[in-house]
């Protein structure tokens, strides 16, 4: 399956890279960069500093939007550190910055490739897809599937008390991906905040005696610090790698095809993904939104891969 990675790096990113670039079962034609957890400028080079712990220096990195669509950039220092991939002392990257911007890379490939043969994988705020569909509307068609790691129902929200990062960040560039008209899977904080690694679980990665298992293992121990001071939690929520996870085996998880609209204009609930999960309206469904996951399976799943590179 081909994929194209769009990113803001991240730890919990790093591992979803890692583990989509130790899977035979897809094929990563690119990566794309977009401000979030940190500025544009460290959200690539993070993703090349990734690229080159996984040895793959032949994936292409791609620099995209600096801020969201209509609003100021807000970042998450505070969870991911300064670098946004605070934990390890890894190496600057060699390997170059592609210089096609990251919008334009991602309709040049829909454009090439197969109808229905690329699937896009947003695992930061949705700025760039959101780009890419308004500048070449002639792609959404042509998108296999979306499969992203943003929103949340039950769960509430982790950057305000009714929004998750990710869609709070650029809750316009949300709302537009969702009424593109291409299949997408949503893994929101309901099922992320159960992809817990523990510390138990963080040993077995640390165990693998690898350069990447230990950079995860460490990229973990400094991001399970906000959850612990915060939410006296054990360990940290693994929120990408479940886009990953979800590619790879769906069977780990359960979800329904319901309508999710996005709230841009309340600053009380802006970023708010208003998810139908029990058909109250008669708005078509727009998302598979997942609900629930076999955490010990996804954390398996995530050691084998791992253990690959
Ligand atoms: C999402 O926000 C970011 O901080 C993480 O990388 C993840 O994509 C979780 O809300
Ligand atoms: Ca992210």
């Amino acid at each position: 399956m081909k994929i194209i990675i769009d990113t803001d790096p991240g730890q919990d990113d790093a591992v979803a890279i890692l583990a989509a670039l130790a899977s035979p079962e897809l094929e990563v034609l690119g990566i794309t960069a977009v401000a979030g957890n940190v500025p544009l400028d460290l959200t690539q080079k993070n993703a090349r500093i990734v690229c080159e712990l996984a040895g793959r220096t032949d994936i292409p990195v791609f620099a995209g939007a600096r801020q969201p669509l209509k609003r100021p950039l807000v970042t998450a220092e505070h969870v991911h550190g300064r670098t946004g991939l605070d934990g390890p002392d890894l190496p600057d990257p060699t390997m170059p910055l592609q210089e096609q911007h990251a919008v334009d890379f991602i309709i040049e490939t829909l454009r090439r490739e197969p109808s229905g043969s690329v699937t896009l994988v947003p695992i930061g705020p949705l700025t760039n897809i959101a780009m890419a569909l308004m500048k070449a509307p002639d792609i959404a068609p042509k998108i296999a599937r979306i499969v992203l790691m943003g929103g949340a129902y039950f769960e509430v929200g982790n950057i305000t008390p009714a929004a998750e990062f990710n869609i709070y960040v650029d809750p316009e560039a949300a709302q537009l991906v969702f009424h593109a008209g291409a299949p997408i899977t949503v893994l929101p904080l309901d099922v992320t905040h159960k992809a817990m690694v523990t510390g138990k679980r963080n040993d077995v990665f640390r165990a693998l005696g690898t350069p990447v298992g230990r950079a995860v293992a460490e990229m973990t121990d400094f991001y399970e610090r906000f959850d612990k001071e915060k939410y006296g939690s054990d360990g940290a929520p693994l929120h990408d790698p479940c886009t990953i996870a979800w590619l790879l085996k769906p069977e780990l998880f359960t979800g329904r095809e319901i309508n999710v609209e996005v709230e841009c204009d309340s600053d009380l609930t802006r970023g708010m993904t208003v998810a139908d999960w029990w058909s109250i309206t008669d708005r078509p469904a727009n998302a598979l939104f997942i609900g629930d996951l076999d955490a010990q399976g996804f954390f398996d799943l995530l050691t084998d891969r791992l253990g690959r590179l």
